[in-house]
């Protein structure tokens, strides 16, 4: 109101108020202010949040072309076989690692405890998944081009890993998720499956690096059509690293797994308190 009075006097030519002048100086003051901080800081904000839009809407559609190219390449050719790594260092390296630091993150400690059960066992379902899709791949190129399976210790240990990952992620939704899973074997279960947690990450990146190891011997003949593997080739140097990128990510996953203080604190009866039925009683 002061504001309006002050530019309706400034408009007609008339005084001030002396009570309003200053108000409506220290108003304008502020407006500029205000003004000032929408140009500096709104402005990027606003461009940035139109990039970002962009950019996910362009992964959006890379994705779908991505899926498309996928559909049409699926069929048993070498081409299907290159969704075996890729998939399975996504589902059983990268996200399964995310997925079992989630309760690790101090600033959710404080937090009520379903989300974070939800999100686990939704990136490790996510997990599973891919991997299962990935061990397609390799076993559809394998029959249609009439190679034998499962007869090498990467195969074995990589399989094995799967299968321990799918009865873990059953026995932990119906431990920890289901409203009626007693608190006893709540207890039982707990210590087994941050155990087998960690080892099934250790059996992944083995798997891997086993994998990768294999491809670049099957690959890196040094006949005609390519170098040989002693020699280094820059393939050889990509996959190389790309194995101990795997060992050091695997490695750092392990070492917040097993640090004590960075375990989330929680009293006993917590356990009980945080389940699919209470979810669903608040929905
Ligand atoms: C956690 C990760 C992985 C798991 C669980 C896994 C699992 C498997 C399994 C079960 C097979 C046997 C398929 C069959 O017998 O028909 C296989 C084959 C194969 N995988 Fe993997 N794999 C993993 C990662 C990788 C990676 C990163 C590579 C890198 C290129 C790779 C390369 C191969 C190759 C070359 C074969 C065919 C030869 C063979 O059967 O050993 N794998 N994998």
């Amino acid at each position: 109101l002061q504001y309006q009075v002050y530019l309706q006097c400034q408009e007609t030519n008339k005084n001030v108020p002396k009570c309003v002048a200053t108000k409506s100086k220290r108003n304008i003051l502020v407006l500029y202010q205000y003004r000032l901080v929408s140009v500096l800081l709104l402005q990027p904000l606003r461009v940035s949040r139109m990039r970002s839009v962009l950019s996910l809407s362009v992964v959006l559609l890379l994705c779908l072309a991505l899926g498309v190219v996928c559909v049409a390449l699926w069929d048993g050719s070498g081409l299907q076989f290159n969704w075996h790594p890729v998939l399975m260092t996504t589902g059983l390296v990268v996200l399964y690692g995310y997925g079992s630091v989630v309760y690790r993150v101090p600033f959710t400690w404080g937090q009520s405890k379903l989300p974070w059960k939800l999100l686990h066992a939704g990136l490790m379902l996510l997990a599973l998944l891919l991997s299962v899709v990935g061990l397609c791949a390799v076993f559809g190129n394998h029959n249609k081009n009439h190679i034998p399976n499962l007869y090498s210790l990467h195969s074995w240990i990589g399989l094995t890993a799967v299968i321990l990952f799918a009865l873990q992620w059953v026995a932990g939704f119906a431990g920890f998720l289901l409203p009626f899973s007693p608190l006893s074997f709540r207890k039982l279960l707990k210590p087994f499956h941050v155990w087998l947690g960690g080892s099934i990450l250790t059996l992944s990146v083995a798997a891997c690096i086993s994998g990768i190891n294999e491809k670049l011997f099957f690959v890196l003949k040094g006949d005609n059509h390519t170098a040989s593997y002693s020699n280094l080739p820059p393939e050889a140097v990509h996959a190389n690293s790309l194995g101990v990128l795997i060992v050091a990510f695997g490695l750092v996953v392990l070492r917040i797994l097993t640090n004590k203080s960075w375990q989330r604190p929680e009293p006993d009866q917590q356990e009980t308190a945080y389940t699919v039925g209470k979810c669903l009683r608040l929905m």
